[in-house]
């Protein structure tokens, strides 16, 4: 018998609803994007953001259950992101879910927000199980975990101040790009020299697998300033491109250490800054090396969607693992209390 959940994912500025068949097939993946409102301010303003789901979530929900050819009846349980996030947006969400599983009669599943972005790189690869070491590089996170079986995680490093994607947004918009500005930056570093300029690598202690990019991008806006101060006109698809070589990196080198270091074979990058090529490249080229199989979704599932949500949802599902009908929605949650 297949289990056919309803996920809902509002933790930021996407609301996404999906119908996920035993946490692989996916019926419907409805993303409502906010990026255009957040764009004038630069970056996601909360107050808006969650005032933007209330309006849409109703939407979102219903063409994901009609695009999925799934009866309303026949769904085994509604899941929804409790945490982290912003906790006006989450809030929308937990709302929803919780009033549509009890009108339902079926069980209500939370689930951790990165272990949806885990998921999202497990569920678009053929019969990939754990063990496996994950990267989650998002706008809020730079996690390696290593994920000894379905939703058991450790924690094996994460940032110990700016997040990937919070890096590339901030440097992109020293760069005049748009929020957010990783896809952009990608773009412009495309036609830009990656040996031009060599940014700092911050590696930390030679044991640990935390991040710090705080550095990098303080080296990188001084870069600028001090152009700016001289009059001179830096060349910015080199600043982009050798930007992105420093960031990607530690990332690279680390996530393969990480996983020689549990003696895994299996990589799975994940997140919304898993969309880029050129770290795709860079990890890859480098996982080959050590014979360490890659993989990563595609850009639909790296980014934030509720179709990872649901791929979680049915393993916690098949364990019982069920949330109660007072479900709260976390702004901070510990990704190793997902069991
Ligand atoms: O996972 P996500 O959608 O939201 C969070 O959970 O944070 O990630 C958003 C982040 C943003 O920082 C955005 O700039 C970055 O992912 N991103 C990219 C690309 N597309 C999105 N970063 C680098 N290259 C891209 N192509
Ligand atoms: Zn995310």
């Amino acid at each position: 018998m297949s289990i056919a959940i309803l996920a809902i994912e509002s933790s930021c500025d996407e609301t996404s609803a999906a119908v996920v068949i035993d946490g692989k097939e996916i019926k419907s993946n409805i993303i409502y994007t906010q990026i255009a409102t957040h764009k004038a301010y630069g970056g996601v303003v909360p107050e808006i953001a969650s005032r933007e789901h209330l309006r849409k979530i109703s939407s979102v929900v219903k063409e994901a259950i009609r695009v999925s050819n799934v009866p309303m009846e026949s769904l085994d349980a509604i899941a929804v992101t409790k945490g982290p996030g912003l906790i006006g947006s989450l809030l929308v969400g937990v709302s929803y879910a919780k009033a549509m599983a009890f009108s339902l009669g079926i069980p209500l599943i939370g689930v951790h927000h990165l272990s949806g972005h885990l998921y999202g790189g497990i569920m678009s690869a053929e019969q990939l199980e754990p063990p496996l070491v994950a990267l989650i590089a998002s706008g809020g996170h730079s996690t390696l975990v290593f994920m000894k079986d379905h939703l058991n995680f450790e924690v094996m490093g994460e940032t110990r101040d700016d997040a990937a994607g919070e890096v590339l947004d901030k440097v992109a918009r020293a760069l005049g790009l748009p929020y957010p500005g990783g896809a952009a930056l990608e773009h412009m570093a495309m036609e830009g020299d990656r040996t031009a300029i060599d940014f700092p690598r911050a590696w930390l202690d030679e044991n640990s697998f935390d991040f710090s990019f705080s550095g990098l991008k303080s080296s990188v806006l001084n870069y600028l300033n001090r152009a700016a101060m001289k009059g001179e006109n830096p060349c910015f698809p080199d600043v982009a491109a050798s930007f992105q070589e420093a960031l990607f990196e530690v990332l690279a080198v680390k996530s393969v250490k990480a996983c020689k270091e549990r003696s895994c074979y299996d990589l799975v990058l994940s997140g919304g800054v898993a969309a880029n090529n050129r770290l795709k490249e860079m990890i890859g080229s480098l996982a080959a090396e050590n014979d360490i199989r890659f993989h990563y979704p595609p850009k639909v599932l790296c980014t934030d969607n509720a179709a990872m949500i649901g791929s979680v949802a049915y393993y916690k599902f098949i364990q019982n693992d069920f949330s109660r009908s007072s479900l709260n929605a976390f702004a901070n949650l510990n990704l190793e209390d997902e069991k």
